[in-house]
């Protein structure tokens, strides 16, 4: 029996909700296929911990998370109490940047029992590769004055390195896939780091002469993820591009409640860290009303990661078939709880 260690963290908000979801449903695949078994250790870091000790989470936290395999988190914020931006790099954005989680993957595709939001919905099944280090999010720049001459001044921070890195990462998902990439540019509006871009997806697209590309502004981009995305295979995207494009991503196929993501750590220095696109909804927390099918999606891209594919799919299409069955939350128009959800995918899985 392989027994993996995995650390959570629900966070705020329905994270606290779909977590337990997504973590019953994982040891009931296991159990279904046998041969492994996971071994979690949940952490309280969140608002509520802010609130009591001033910090998101313990000096050495990050120490003791580098001793798990893997970090399934649910949300992390609730801005009513704590500015997001403290919130946030305080434990989300700390963890993926001090443990190079530099790449975040997010597959959006059309989901069978979905009302997607689409006119035509499209067949489409497309991978946002996102780049998760740098970019448009960086602690570069700076505040001054107040008042009429208030400034402030936000760097973006765009590396050979990190670029390359994600570019490289997208035309290798590509060759596994349709074999062909879309670059996500603004080298029309930006004038530095969005020519250097174009350049590095060029050379980089050298290497791989098999794979298709195609460089279209992120604005047209975003148009066409919704009037056709059916053409898209693989798309790479700078930090906050990527951010952007995956809500659309789950827009398209029916709610934010329902997209998956991981973040990658490539240099296996670090664990890498498994969390759904959607927040904390503040709006919905506590009533049990949550769409669950973002952190179990997510939970399957963990069991990719570990090496489990097959599991992974199973999951996935034992979710499709609940979702197509009509046990469906609210956001995509049905009227079970989460708890509803749960229990009818861990009755499927255990058919
Ligand atoms: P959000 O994703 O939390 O919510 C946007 C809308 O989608 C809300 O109406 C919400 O009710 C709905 N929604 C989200 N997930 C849902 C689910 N599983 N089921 C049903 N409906 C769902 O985005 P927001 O409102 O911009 O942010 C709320 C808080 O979460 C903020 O503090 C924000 O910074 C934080 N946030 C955290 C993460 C993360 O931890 N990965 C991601 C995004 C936002
Ligand atoms: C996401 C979130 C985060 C991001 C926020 C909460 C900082 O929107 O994971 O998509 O922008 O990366
Ligand atoms: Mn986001």
């Amino acid at each position: 029996m392989r027994q993996y260690e995995i650390a959570v963290i629900p966070g705020d908000g329905i994270g606290k909700e779909v977590v337990p979801a997504a973590t019953d449903v994982l040891d009931a695949i296991a159990e279904v296929h046998g041969g492994i078994s996971f071994k979690y250790t949940s952490f309280p870091w969140s608002c509520d911990y802010y609130e009591q000790h001033g910090k998101m989470m313990p000096d050495d936290g990050l120490r003791t998370l580098q001793n798990f395999e893997a970090i399934f988190l649910g949300a992390v914020g609730d801005p009513q109490r704590v500015p997001d931006h403290v919130s946030l790099w305080g434990l989300l954005i700390k963890i993926r940047r001090e443990f190079e989680q530099v790449i975040n993957i997010r597959p959006a595709k059309y989901f069978r029992g979905l009302a997607s939001p689409l006119l035509k919905p499209n067949d489409f099944d497309l991978l946002v590769v996102r780049e998760n280090s740098e970019g448009e999010y960086s602690e570069i720049g700076g505040r001054i004055h107040k008042g009429a001459d208030e400034i402030a001044i936000q760097n973006a921070v765009f590396t050979r390195k990190g670029t390359e890195r994600a570019i490289r990462y997208a035309f290798e998902l590509a060759q596994k896939r349709r074999g062909h990439v879309t670059s996500a540019t603004k080298s029309n509006g930006i004038v530095y780091s969005m020519p250097f871009w174009d350049e590095v997806f060029k050379d980089v697209s050298k290497e791989y002469p098999d794979v298709k590309t195609t460089a279209t502004h992120i604005d047209a981009l975003s148009a066409f993820f919704v009037t056709k995305p059916h053409v898209f295979d693989v798309v790479v995207a700078s930090n906050l591009f990527g951010d952007i494009l995956t809500d659309i991503g789950a827009a398209i196929m029916g709610s934010i409640g329902i997209a998956p993501a991981a973040n990658i750590n490539l240099n296996g220095k670090f664990p890498s860290m498994f969390e759904p696109v959607h927040g904390s909804a503040p709006d919905i927390a506590g009533q049990g009303i949550a769409n669950p099918i973002g952190q179990i999606w997510t939970a399957k891209m963990m069991l990719d990661h570990l090496g489990h594919q097959e599991m992974g799919q199973h999951l996935l299409n034992v979710v499709e078939d609940v979702t197509h069955s009509g046990v469906k939350t609210g956001d995509i128009g049905g009227t079970a709880t989460t708890q509803e959800v749960t229990q009818e995918i861990l009755k499927r899985l255990k058919r």
